[in-house]
């Protein structure tokens, strides 16, 4: 019976995890890369490669307008210099929106630049860059975009690092006509990413790998969900001013050699 009622629990257990857990068959299709690109372990795990002849990257088969979209990343590791993960949401076309993270990799040791942006009607120039509180190439670890109609909020590990908000009423477009599909590729940016080109990859290391596992995304429904109306409570304002004060190391908000003639209109209440 005892023995029974273990087998029981397991069999839960594990429909539990099917059913919740994602498949990267199911939700995903690798765009490019001839082989590099693996889907292992079920769906469980993707990985990208990228080598001297070429990266990869994939793209997932559906298409969001609005969405809480959490992707767990493993980013490449050691001498990662030259290389860039990016991994984003975008529309098609030239009045596109995006909304962007990209990790920049480093020498060994050296810490990884998380870079962000956000286009909206194919204008871009909001970036804000961020070092990690963490090493994000020993573990998974979890980043996600919170897109609704009032806010665009970027989080990692449940942490939020940046806050676009719907400012149409000051005449900034924002996206939300355009549905985006989620895309993710390694690739090697030696010519700019490490110090300005200082740093060349180097393909002794080679093949660098980064690792995907355990996507979610909730997409609205009839019954709106809790995400699709959230904005940033005084917590998550102090987290983000939290980050902000001690990761973040670019800021076009405070980019006067941009802007001499004034920051754009989200910047004074970002
Ligand atoms: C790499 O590490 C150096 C030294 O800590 C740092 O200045 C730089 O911003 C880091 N990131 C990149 C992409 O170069």
């Amino acid at each position: 019976m005892k023995r029974f009622v273990v087998v029981l629990v397991l069999l839960i257990i594990s429909f539990v995890l099917v059913a919740f857990g994602s498949n990267f068959n199911q939700d995903f299709d690798i765009t490019w890369g001839d082989g590099r690109a693996k889907i292992l372990d079920n769906g469980n795990l993707l990985t990208l490669s990228l080598d001297k002849i070429s990266g990869s990257g994939f793209k997932s088969k559906n298409e969001y307008l609005f969405g809480k979209i959490d992707m767990q990343l493993k980013l490449v590791p050691r001498n990662s210099a030259g290389t860039v993960t990016a991994y984003y949401l975008s529309s098609l076309g030239s009045n596109h929106d995006e909304i962007d993270f990209e990790f920049l990799g480093n020498l060994s040791g050296q810490p990884y630049i998380m870079h962000t942006n956000v286009f909206t009607q194919g204008k871009g120039n909001r970036e804000q860059q961020f070092y990690l509180w963490f090493d994000p190439t020993k573990n998974f670890h979890t980043y996600s975009i919170l897109w609704n109609p009032q806010s665009i909020i970027f989080s990692v590990d449940g942490t939020p690092i940046r806050q676009f908000k719907n400012l149409e009423s000051k005449g900034v477009p924002y996206p939300k006509n355009q549905a985006m599909r989620i895309y993710s590729s390694l690739w090697n940016a030696d010519d700019w990413a490490t110090r300005g080109g200082l740093v060349k990859t180097d393909w002794t290391q080679a093949p660098f790998i980064a690792s995907y596992t355990n996507f979610n995304a909730q997409i609205k429904t009839n019954n709106n969900p809790n995400w699709f109306t959230q904005s940033l409570d005084i917590t998550g304002q102090e987290r983000i001013k939290w980050v902000q004060k001690n990761y973040m190391i670019y800021n076009y908000c405070t980019d006067l050699k941009r802007f001499p003639q004034g920051f754009p209109p989200e910047c004074s209440t970002a």
